[in-house]
């Protein structure tokens, strides 16, 4: 990559395209597509941890009026491939986790479908589960790889001997709970099987890419491409549980195939998204750290061990950026699984880097108070001129600015003393460091045609609340050296050319790049003069994409907590982020996106909290009744900044992604800043007054 865009559109602070929609309720998500006649499915899940169903008896539910169609696996169609175990939807009598599908009920509308789902009769022989994870498991094993292609296992030096002979040396464990992706629409798919149709499978499903989603489908199915199409305007939040199709979406094809001619909606209820849609694993973390006095790092280590499903392995990067953050000769990471009768993990909000970076950041906290020295300052003295692992140079790396700049904003160097009393309140504040990798998929084509006056622009790409609808145009305008409001773009839907998921916060680097070579043909084959229906494409242009350098975006968080000094209430007034990741294609998405990301990492520090029953082998506050989230009342002043930053390497915006650093490092500065109020240092998330009480005088 070389040359940036001139931005024109690029950097205006415009307000969403889909915002009036939305707002006035007329976008419709996928549930609630307007079809003709629809029928309505509900599952039947299974009630025992681990074990086989002997008998599944159906009489009761198909005897009551309006019900349509009952499957079981016993009755279920045979799916082309079953090599995904969780998605291999009704296809074996094996139970690997409560809540896994056992069958569905389709009936002329949701409330029959779910009486009669009670009623079909499951028998089970049930088996003894297991699903406590733990450090001292004797079966914990090391994966091949861990998630996005990462080795499982780094070394360098010899950790334990520089822990040995440091001036300080930490050694601590961390824990992060289970944390379960909550977006507002649940996991919902409309499905028509018509098969005298030219396109004969229809999925509106909520997804993060419908591309993507449509081969899996295929694969699952056995179905060509062509003949099925994936159609999703509008997400209802995803956070990465819609990255990749659950078994919800194999069993809404299921239900409408024995169904042909008649649409079918299957929405999961929240208590099922607990068991269906995915989560992040629990993590322990055992961190250490070797400095000299000066504060200069001689190790930096981290063993991770968490968990994931016995009937398919996800293995969460828990340890990735340890490799890169900061400078030190001796390094390790490792990752250890546990393999539990316990639902499928899955993708959610910084996959990796949100839970990696809670461990090593208090330990830095720690560290700089055992030194006696500036938390801020500490992270500074270890910042690395290279990448740490690969000795590449960095596209652009502003970690230090972001500090110092947050920590002028702040106030940080008026920061209370430790325990700084406020009448009843205690007061701290404490500091953390976010990283997110810079991404771009491979795989993206971008279509623009020239129609009545305007450029409109085709590509399969989701917006999933994070402003693709509005951002997409910008780029494309200056692309094409057009204004805005002449570009319309058209989004979430197979008949578009092909788009990358909305992940890995790679969706506008890798769309935009699309869009950027499409201008480019379009430009060069019709020039600013082109008449109606004249039209190019341009896919992501791989052979420009920069190897030769580490891209990161980074940012700095910092926060000011107050605990109530008698009940170890605590309360985060204030919340204030300075992030560099690139260019900023629009102002007030971006903002939302930082802040959002913010908010979502308070509320994994302070109340979110999957809490696991091992009895029973489920979640037992599987629903938003006591799955608490943050919520406008326990928000005070969020502010995000971002620093003018740009970078000729990672794409032809120069953008670095802004959908998932925002949650990074917050609960660690949350950690940080509650330690500094009370001297007490949480080490398991989250931070609840149970944790703090015993340390209150
Ligand atoms: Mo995000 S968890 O990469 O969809």
């Amino acid at each position: 990559m070389t040359d940036l865009l001139e931005p024109r559109a690029i950097g205006r602070d415009l307000a969403r395209r889909d915002g009036v929609a939305k707002v006035r309720g007329t976008a419709t998500y996928a549930f609630e597509t307007p079809v003709e006649h629809p029928a309505y499915a509900h599952p039947v899940q299974a009630t025992v941890a681990r074990g086989r169903v002997t008998a599944v008896d159906t009489s009761a539910a198909e005897a009551l009026d309006g019900v349509l169609v009952v499957l079981t696996p016993s009755t279920a169609e045979r799916l082309a491939s079953t090599d995904d175990a969780e998605l291999a939807v009704l296809q074996t009598d094996e139970v690997g986790f409560r809540g896994q599908l056992v069958g569905v009920v389709v009936a002329e509308t949701s409330e029959l479908a779910r009486q009669a789902a009670d009623l079909v009769r499951v028998a089970y022989e049930e088996r003894q589960h297991d699903s406590v994870l733990s450090v001292d498991r004797d079966d914990l094993y090391a994966p091949e790889q861990v998630n996005a292609g990462h080795e499982t296992d780094t070394a360098e030096g010899d950790v334990g001997a520089a822990m040995a002979s440091a001036a300080v040396a930490l050694e601590r464990t961390y824990s992060t709970a289970m944390y379960h992706n909550n977006p507002l629409e649940p996991h919902a798919t409309t499905a028509l099987w018509d098969p005298a149709a030219e396109v004969p499978l229809t999925l509106w499903d909520s997804t993060q890419g419908v591309h993507p989603d449509r081969a899996t489908v295929c694969r699952v199915l056995g179905l060509e491409e062509r003949q099925v199409r994936v159609v999703c305007p509008y997400i209802g939040g995803g956070f990465g549980s819609k990255g990749t199709p659950h078994a919800n979406v194999v069993l809404a094809a299921m239900a409408a195939r024995a169904l042909p001619g008649r649409p079918v909606k299957l929405a999961l209820t929240r208590q099922q998204m607990f068991s269906l849609a995915g989560y992040r694993t629990p993590t322990i973390q055992q961190v250490q750290l070797a400095a000299d006095r000066s504060g200069r790092l001689s190790a930096i280590a981290i063993d991770v061990v968490e968990q994931t499903s016995r009937i398919k392995e996800f293995a969460e990067q828990t340890g990735v950026p340890t490799r890169m953050m900061y400078a030190s000769p001796n390094r390790r990471t490792t990752h250890r699984l546990a393999a539990l009768d316990v639902p499928v993990p899955s993708w959610m909000r910084a996959p990796g880097e949100c839970p990696g970076m809670f461990g090593p950041e208090v330990a830095l906290d720690e560290l700089a108070d055992e030194l006696g020295l500036d938390p801020v300052d500490l992270r500074i003295r270890n910042e690395p001129e290279v990448d740490p692992e690969t000795g590449k140079p960095w596209s652009s790396r502003h970690l230090v600015e972001c500090l110092r700049e947050g920590a002028q904003r702040f106030g940080w160097a008026d920061r209370p003393a430790p325990r700084h009393r406020d009448g009843a309140w205690l007061v701290g504040t404490g500091v953390a460091s976010s990283v997110y990798p810079t991404m771009r998929q491979a795989t993206s084509t971008a279509r623009i045609r020239y129609a009545d006056g305007r450029y409109v622009a085709e590509i399969g790409a989701a917006d999933l609340g994070t402003g693709t609808w509005t951002t997409l145009p910008q780029v494309a305008a200056d692309a094409l050296g057009v204004d805005v409001d002449d570009v319309e773009v058209r989004i979430g839907d197979t008949e578009y050319p092909i788009a990358s998921v909305a992940g890995g916060s790679s969706g506008l680097n890798t769309w935009g790049s699309a869009l950027v070579v499409a201008a480019r043909e379009f430009r060069g084959k019709f020039g600013r003069r082109p008449e109606d229906g004249d039209e190019a494409t341009g896919d992501v242009d791989q052979a420009a994409q920069d190897e030769d350098h580490a891209a990161y975006a980074f940012g700095a968080q910092f926060v000011e907590a107050r605990v109530h000094a008698d009940t170890g209430e605590v309360r985060v007034p204030r919340l204030l982020g300075v992030f560099a990741c690139g260019r900023i294609v629009n102002p007030r998405t971006a903002r939302s996106q930082f802040v959002g990301g913010m908010t979502m990492g308070l509320s994994m520090a302070l109340h979110e909290n999957s809490v696991w029953d091992p009895q029973v082998g489920q979640v037992a506050n599987h629903d938003l009744a006591e799955y608490h989230v943050t919520v406008n009342a326990d928000v005070g002043d969020v502010q995000a900044h971002w620093l003018d930053e740009h970078d000729p390497y990672v794409n032809a915006m120069g953008s670095k992604g802004i959908g998932e650093i925002g949650i990074v490092g917050t609960a660690a500065a949350v950690v940080n800043a509650v330690h500094r109020a009370t001297g007490v240092r949480v080490r398991d998330l989250p931070v609840t007054l149970d944790k703090l009480l015993t340390g209150l005088d």
